[in-house]
């Protein structure tokens, strides 16, 4: 017999001994809830493809929020669905807009959560779009103008950080210009930096009733084969004065988290989207795999390959398992 005097074994042998060399921990300081605002009262949609998941009025949505609180998770996440839509997404500057109610209402009632507010058109346009069309493909430059209004308006509700998720090149230096420009310069920007044109989001365009009305989003979003030009994203990003940038979705992904997060050392937020959440809960619903357990471990991963920070609809599951 030829063993290494080391024997990797002897330290896996009880839980103490575990604890005292696992490389990574995280707590639910780390995570950050999605929500989903619709106008109305009393209303609670559940979203079929996500369990667990609702559209909520903004009653609603402030009773959620208590559990969120009450749960020590940091921030939210709100995303708005609105009254109606239009080619140009005006709804989604509206100072009526339910986002703006949304969160005026929650920074109301508990100051001191973190309110991050998605910016983007897709929930807001006839077509599904994430910006303003010629013909049929996306204006970049004309769509930065609205976004910046979208963000400004967010800001003015009170939210502390938006988070512009629609990809178009220069929408981080303006919204940062525009916000400062009117007095808004404590409000942070979460870039969605590396966003891939992902089929992870299927369930989630159920959620926020955004799927686009023809063709794709792969004009805009990146392409999943590439992880090089992720980071040329994100050095933009940084250099239009991102707070922190976005990895998204985050299983597939691990291998942006760890390049982005190496390259730059700057901030960095995962967001483990709905077709993860999905897939997990659909086969713990059958059986087949245990969903607190591969939860934990998916969760663990996005931290292990070096994500600051979680967005993910199993955020209250995770506090509840971590208190
Ligand atoms: C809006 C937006 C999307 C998601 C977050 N913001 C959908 C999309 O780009 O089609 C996806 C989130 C998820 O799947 O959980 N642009």
């Amino acid at each position: 017999m030829n063993f290494p005097i080391y024997r990797p074994r002897r330290f896996r042998r009880t839980e103490n001994l575990r604890r005292l060399i696992r490389e990574t921990t995280w707590s639910v300081d780390q995570l950050i809830y999605p929500l989903f605002a619709v106008p109305g009262k009393g209303v609670l949609n559940p979203v079929q493809s996500m369990p667990g998941v609702f559209q909520r009025s903004v009653d609603e949505l402030l009773r959620e929020v208590k559990t969120v609180v009450d749960l020590k998770i940091p921030g939210v996440l709100l995303f708005g669905l609105p009254e109606s839509k239009d080619e140009h997404g005006s709804q989604a500057h509206s100072r009526e807009g339910v986002v703006q109610e949304a969160v005026a209402r929650i920074k109301d009632k508990f100051p001191d959560l973190l309110v991050i507010t998605d910016v983007c058109l897709c929930e807001y346009t006839s077509h599904g779009h994430c910006g303003i069309l010629r013909g049929h493909e996306v204006d970049n430059d004309a769509t930065l103008d609205v976004l910046s209004q979208v963000a400004l308006s967010h800001a003015r509700a009170g939210a502390d950080v938006v988070a512009p998720s629609d990809m178009m090149d220069g929408r981080v230096g303006s919204i940062r210009t525009c916000l400062d420009e009117n007095g808004f310069s404590q409000v942070g920007v979460l870039a969605y930096s590396a966003k891939y044109c992902s089929a992870f989001y299927g369930p989630f365009r159920d959620a926020a009733d955004s799927a686009p009305q023809f063709g794709d989003r792969r004009a805009y979003q990146m392409d999943f084969s590439n992880a090089g030009e992720a980071l040329r994203e994100v050095a933009l990003d940084i250099d239009e004065g991102a707070d922190m940038v976005m990895v998204k979705p985050a299983l597939a992904y691990l291998d942006v988290i760890r390049r982005v997060k190496d390259e730059f050392g700057w901030p960095v937020a995962a967001y483990n989207v709905s077709g993860e959440y999905s897939m997990i809960k659909a086969a713990s619903a059958n059986g087949w795999l245990d969903e607190t357990r591969v939860m934990m471990e998916i969760l663990t991963a996005i931290r292990r390959a070096g994500a600051d920070c979680i967005i993910t609809y199993f955020a209250k599951d995770a506090a509840r398992i971590l208190s």
